[in-house]
Parts: structure tokens; C-alpha cells; sequence
């Protein structure tokens, strides 16, 4: 989900529903704008399809003049199902106070029981809707909206990034505590947004709140912070746009994303790629030498640490651990510990919540495709996946760069560190160049040879993905590709484990996916599952029933089988007819922990 406010010369729908089209990439169930209009009132508009759609809402507005002052979001539904009534902005029972929140009130229950007490009415079932009584019940002691909001956040535990807008008076205050807002002025108007992007196209620069801090948007900005007015933070640049296409419009992002794969592989190896085996990529970083590595990360990225950790074991003969970010609180961190914090996003809140929880003094690398979310600035030192702008909610690009990069981090700290001689770590550069006409034929394969398997399985209700060593963590991310966007279900498991239970599931016609690297004992699983009437499906070495290119001594593993996985799971939605690049209950940055 994500916000956006404006206080703007020109009428602010404009921009507000330009800039929640910015936000959409990030992954929504409703969205909704509340603009002042010129007889002191509110006009809110709101819905449960596309951001698009507020356009014609606007349209046929047929009320008083609309101003330049509003507030925008998108929702992604946490407290309340997806509704109209449960989209923001919400208002308090006057429709005095409008408020946009991203985040999630601990205290929200006992608030609300409160405040139903003392007679407020509530018109949803969301969370937030108790900001906007709190707030109405603070401005009939003070009238003045930054004292009433500074007292009601006072009494919110929890996360927030929150926008309320006044309708009486016009005015609007924002404030922030675990949850992403910036503020930014330029001549157009003073703006608030959740991310950069969604702003970007009217500011040079912009503010970030920190934990606690109440602001005020006049004319200017009015910055407070536990009720005491402070200095407007420092400004930082707005990041450069990126150099190449964003295709915005194209019907099937994530299609697209999959082809461009072996493009965005040789732009980042362009980037990066001489500077592995030299051990510059490590030293630029200016981290200390570690002994071992724990990655922290959710869904695909997790997957991606997975694959990076298991080559500086192999490697380096180093030891790794991947954590769950939702669970890495309490995790041991042993002296010598690298922490790298895989977020394709670097907004995800899991991961921000796990990096607020670290222990202190363990240095901390964060590997993101945006190095200036809020993970890329709260973090150590920071590397890019370059995988440029992704759209597509389940994330295939992103995946191929972080581990290309990932991979090249581990390569280059091992030269660096004096574990590895350069003349290795050469060849092993050289395995990397082959990587983007490996995904080219991998994904030209699974084109001609996927549209029959697809049919076959297109009635399967559950599949297995198995591999063995680097192969578990491409099954892994193999399974979760297909979950996410065709809605079955679909277990990975290493194939050594399918005798110790998931093969009780196979039955007569049961798609069973093996990504097959050539391990040998690989054979002897593939002869337990047909010997059952499952219906395997082979992704890698020669004769398999997808043939990927694979270089068996590669750094990263069987990565080209992930092609076949990512076109599997797309082919399948397509032909289920479900939308790829917007997966029912998804988002593709979950800023609510
Ligand atoms: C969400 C998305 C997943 C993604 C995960 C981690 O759950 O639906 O596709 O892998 O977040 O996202 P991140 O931005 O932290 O890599």
C-alpha cells in the first residue's frame, strides 16, 4: 500500500492519482483520494478496481470547485475485507477529518471500543478509522490540527505513516512512527508520499520523517517532533531516473519481465562484472572481513539468499544461515557475522522490522533493486540487483539479478579476504558471462516445449518441486512462483525428503517438477514418483523434459532452470485466466508487518 499527499497550486487530483499510479507497482486491493473543495468541504473518492478508475470519479464529479489540497492511498487489505467502505481516505462522523494510514495499530481494538463508547460511529471495519475519531475528538478541545494530531498519535501503538486533512480549515498534518513518509516542496506545491517515485516527476529533493515526528504542510513545512517544533531535516537528492524503459503499459508485465531477463543480466554484469574477480566489489563496500553469513529476507528474495549463502558455503567453505525475516528476532549472531538483508523493494517491513531488531555492532549489507528505499539508506552499506523498475507482483528479474550480484559479492570477499585466488575467481566471472544466453535459450526452450505440459496439468490441484543442493533453492522459488499466480498449491521440498512424507501426496497424474542439475541420486527420486503414477516434469541437464543450459561447476547453481519454473507458472495462470501481474491477495510491497 501507499500514500501520497499534495498542497498544490494546480487542482491536486491530478496529481494525486498520477502519483497513486506510481504507488500501484507496490500492489493494492482499493484505492482512494479525499481533495478539499471550494465551500470547505471534502470530496472523496474511492474504489475497489483500478487507480485508473478515479479519473472517471473525478470526472463526473458535479460539486463545488475541487482544490489544490488532498490526500491519496492504496490499500491492501490487512484489518477488513476489500471493500469501497473499507478503502481510504476515511473520516471521522462529521466528515471533518479525512486520513490516509499505511501500517497497522497494535491498540486499534481497544481504541475503537472506546470511542464507540463515547458515541463515535464507525462506517468501516479498518483499523485506522479510529485516527480520524481521535483527531475529531482532540480538535473540539484545540481547534489546531497539529496539536490534535500530535496528542492523538501519542495514543496509537504500533506502525503508521498517516495524512490528515482538515477539511474546516484546509490545513494538513502527517506523521510517521515504523513506516515509511517523505516530504518534499518545490514550486508546484509541498508533497508527502510513501516513495520517491511517487513524487518524483514535481520535486528535486526530499525530507524523510523519522520515528515520532508530526509535521505540518502550509505553504512550507512545519516540522515537530514529540510536540517540539525541530529543523527540517537535511534534504536528499531525488534519485536519477532510471536509464531505461519502464514499460507501464505493456499488458503482461511480468512476460515481459521474464524475457528481459538475459538483458538485465548483461546490464549488471556491464556494471559490475570487472570488478568481481579484482575484489573490488567487496572492498568498495568498506565492510569488515566476516566468517560467515546470515541472510534475512521474505518470499523470492529469501530464495535468492538461499542460492548466495549456499555458494560462500561451497565456495568458501564459509558457513551461512538464511532466516525468515518475520522470525530473525531473537536469532543468534555469532561473532564475525555478515547480515545481508535481501529486499528486491527495500521497503518490505518484515525486513525493516528485523534490521530495527538486530542486534548492535554486527555489520549489516543490504542487497535491494532501489538503494534508496528505506532499507538502502538505514543499512551499513548497500549493493544494487540493477534489475531496473519490476512490475509484475511475483518477482522473476529481480531473483536472476540479485544472485547474479550475490554471487559476485561472494566471489569477490573471498578474493579479498585471501580465501580464493584470482585466477578461480576469473573462471568463475567467466561461468557468470554465460549466464544471460544461458536464460535467452533456457526461456526459448520453455516456449516451445511448456504449451503441451501446461495443458496436461492445467487441472492439477497440487504440485511438487524437488531438487538436490543448489538446485532446493531454485524448486523452492519454483513452488512459490506457481502458488502466487495460479493459486494452487505447491510444495518444494529437497528430493532426499520426499520419502520421509510429501510422497504420500503423489497420486495418478500428480505433477512432480524436478529441477535436475545432474545430480545422480536424482534418478532414484524421479523412479519413487513414477513408480506412484506422478507425472514428472524434468527442468535442466540433456534429456530432460525442458533441456536448460547449465555449466555444472556454476557459481549460482542450475539458475537458467528458473526460466521454465517462471514460464510454467505464468503459462498456467494465463490459461487458468487469472491476471499474473496482479495476484488476488498479494502485494508486491508489503509495508505491514
Ligand atoms: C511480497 C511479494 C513477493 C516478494 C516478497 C519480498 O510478499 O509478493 O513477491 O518476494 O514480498 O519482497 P522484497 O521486496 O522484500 O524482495
Amino acid at each position: 500500500c501507499g500514500i501520497i499527499a499534495c498542497r498544490a497550486i494546480e487542482p491536486a487530483p491530478g496529481y494525486l492519482i498520477a502519483g497513486l499510479k506510481r504507488l500501484e507497482y507496490r500492489g493494492y486491493d482499493s484505492a482512494g483520494i479525499a481533495v478539499t473543495a471550494a465551500d470547505g468541504t471534502t470530496a472523496v473518492f474511492r474504489t475497489t478496481s483500478r487507480v485508473d478508475s478515479l479519473t472517471g470519479l473525478v470526472d463526473g464529479w458535479a460539486g463545488p470547485l475541487l482544490a489544490g489540497t488532498g490526500i491519496g492511498h492504496t490499500r491492501w487489505a490487512t484489518h477488513g475485507g476489500v471493500s469501497e467502505q473499507n478503502a481510504h481516505p476515511h473520516q471521522d462522523c462529521e466528515g471533518r477529518v479525512s486520513v490516509v494510514h499505511n501500517g497497522i495499530l497494535d491498540n486499534a481494538d481497544r481504541l475503537r471500543a472506546e470511542l464507540v463508547h463515547a458515541g463515535h460511529r464507525f462506517s468501516s471495519e479498518v483499523d485506522s478509522e479510529v485516527i480520524c475519531h481521535l483527531v475529531e475528538d482532540r480538535l473540539l478541545v484545540s481547534d489546531d490540527l497539529l496539536d490534535a494530531v500530535s496528542g492523538a498519535v501519542a495514543q496509537l501503538t504500533g506502525s503508521w505513516a498517516l495524512v490528515v486533512l482538515d477539511a474546516r480549515t484546509g490545513r494538513m498534518v502527517a506523521a510517521a512512527h515504523r513506516s515509511p513518509l517523505l516530504a518534499a516542496r518545490s514550486t508546484a506545491g509541498v508533497f508527502l508520499a510513501s516513495d520517491i517515485s511517487a513524487i518524483g516527476d514535481w520535486v528535486e529533493e526530499f525530507h524523510i520523517l523519522a520515528d515520532g515526528d508530526v509535521i505540518e504542510v502550509t505553504n512550507d513545512l512545519v516540522w515537530t517532533h514529540a510536540g517540539t517544533p525541530v529543523a527540517v531535516p537535511t534534504a536528499i537528492p531525488r534519485p536519477p531516473r532510471p536509464t531505461f524503459s519502464l514499460t507501464l503499459e505493456a499488458d503482461d508485465h511480468m512476460a515481459a519481465e521474464i524475457l528481459e531477463q538475459p538483458e538485465a543480466a548483461t546490464r549488471l554484469l556491464e556494471e559490475v562484472g570487472g570488478r568481481i574477480a579484482t575484489g573490488a566489489l567487496w572492498n568498495d563496500l568498506g565492510l569488515p572481513r566476516f566468517d560467515r553469513m546470515r541472510v534475512v529476507a521474505c518470499g523470492t528474495s529469501l530464495n535468492a539468499g538461499e542460492v548466495i549463502g549456499s555458494a560462500l558455503s561451497r565456495l568458501g567453505g564459509l558457513a551461512h544461515s538464511s532466516v525468515v525475516a518475520s522470525e530473525a528476532a531473537g536469532s543468534v549472531v555469532e561473532p564475525g557475522t555478515l547480515t545481508v538483508m535481501m529486499s528486491q523493494s527495500g521497503e518490505t517491513a518484515d525486513v525493516l522490522r528485523a534490521l530495527d531488531e538486530s542486534p548492535e555492532g554486527f555489520p549489516v549489507l543490504a542487497l535491494v533493486n532501489n538503494v534508496h528505499s528505506t532499507l538502502g539508506r538505514k543499512v551499513d552499506a548497500v549493493l544494487s540487483c540493477s534489475a531496473g523498475p519490476e512490475i509484475g507482483v511475483a518477482a522473476t528479474k529481480t531473483f536472476v539479478c540479485q544472485i547474479l550480484v550475490g554471487t559476485g559479492l561472494v566471489i569477490s570477499s573471498l578474493v579479498a579476504s585471501g580465501r580464493m585466488d584470482t585466477a578461480q575467481a576469473r573462471r568463475l566471472v567467466n561461468d557468470l558471462y554465460l549466464v544471460p544466453e544461458q536464460l535467452a535459450e533456457a526461456a526459448a526452450a520453455a516456449r516451445a516445449l511448456l504449451p503441451p505440459l501446461v495443458d496436461e496439468v492445467r487441472g492439477a490441484k497440487g504440485f511438487l518441486f524437488l531438487g538436490r543442493g543448489a538446485g532446493v533453492a531454485y524448486a523452492a522459488e519454483g513452488a512459490l512462483k506457481l502458488k502466487e499466480i495460479t493459486y494452487r498449491w505447491a510444495e518444494a521440498y529437497p528430493a532426499g525428503e520426499l520419502k520421509h512424507g510429501p510422497l504420500a501426496l503423489v497420486e495418478q497424474g500428480t505433477p512432480v517438477v524436478v529441477v535436475d542439475d545432474g545430480d545422480p541420486r536424482l534418478a532414484g527420486n524421479i523412479a519413487e514418483v513414477r513408480a506412484r503414477g506422478g507425472r514428472i516434469i524434468t527442468i535442466g541437464r540433456a534429456g530432460s523434459s525442458i533441456e536448460v543450459p547449465l555449466s555444472l561447476a556454476a557459481p549460482c547453481g542450475p539458475l537458467a532452470a528458473v526460466v521454465p519454473l517462471q514460464m510454467l507458472a505464468l503459462g498456467l495462470a494465463v490459461e487458468l485466466g487469472f491476471d499474473a501481474d496482479k495476484p488476488r491477495n498479494l502485494a508486491k510491497s508489503v509495508t505491514v508487518d
